[in-house]
């Protein structure tokens, strides 16, 4: 891969392994990461759930905005983004604009799999169920598609697998 001149944009839906690649990436690029849902954690002092259930989801995504503008005024860094961040217009402007974009895939039995057990998935709460995470994942799919730049399936394979995929497609 030559020097990474813009950033890598990982989108995706909830447990599609944006945060675990995004880490092998740093590993193997030697390239700065950021993980928005931790950064919005630590500028907000309070979990993604609490931010949901005390502020709102409109908070939140504005957050969400505010935190991607600050991102992209740097070049060359990975940026792990939240599930829904790409759903906004601008948002997903901003990333084409800024980078390459990766979309990490699974089925939503690999979805459920690796998310089940998290509590701090509010857009999931009370429906942390396969039906429910194949019908959000419909809803969302036609813009993951159209804004990706590569997408790579991420069911049963490792970390590092996909970021050898990823590379590659690059
Ligand atoms: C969300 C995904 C989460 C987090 C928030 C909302 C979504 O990030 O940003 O709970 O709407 O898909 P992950 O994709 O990292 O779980």
């Amino acid at each position: 891969m030559k020097k990474l001149e813009e950033n890598i944009f990982l989108i995706g839906f909830m447990g599609a392994g944006k945060s675990t690649v995004a880490a092998e990436l740093e590993r193997q690029l030697h390239i700065p990461r950021a993980e928005m849902d931790a950064l919005i954690v630590e500028r907000e002092g309070m979990a993604i759930s609490d931010i949901f259930a005390e502020k709102g989801e409109t908070y939140f995504r504005d957050a969400e905005t505010a935190l991607l503008k600050d991102l992209t005024e740097k070049k060359g860094i990975i940026i792990s983004c939240g599930g829904g961040a790409v759903m906004r217009d601008e948002n997903a402007a901003l990333m084409k604009q800024c980078g390459k974009i990766v979309l990490l895939t699974a089925t939503p039995e690999t979805i459920y799999e690796r998310v089940k057990d998290s509590t701090d998935r509010p857009i999931l709460n009370g429906n942390m169920n396969v039906d429910y995470i194949r019908e959000l994942m419909e809803k969302r799919k036609d813009r993951y598609l159209a804004v990706a730049d590569v997408v790579v399936a991420t069911d049963q394979k490792s970390a590092e697998e996909i970021t050898r995929e990823i590379l590659a497609a690059f």
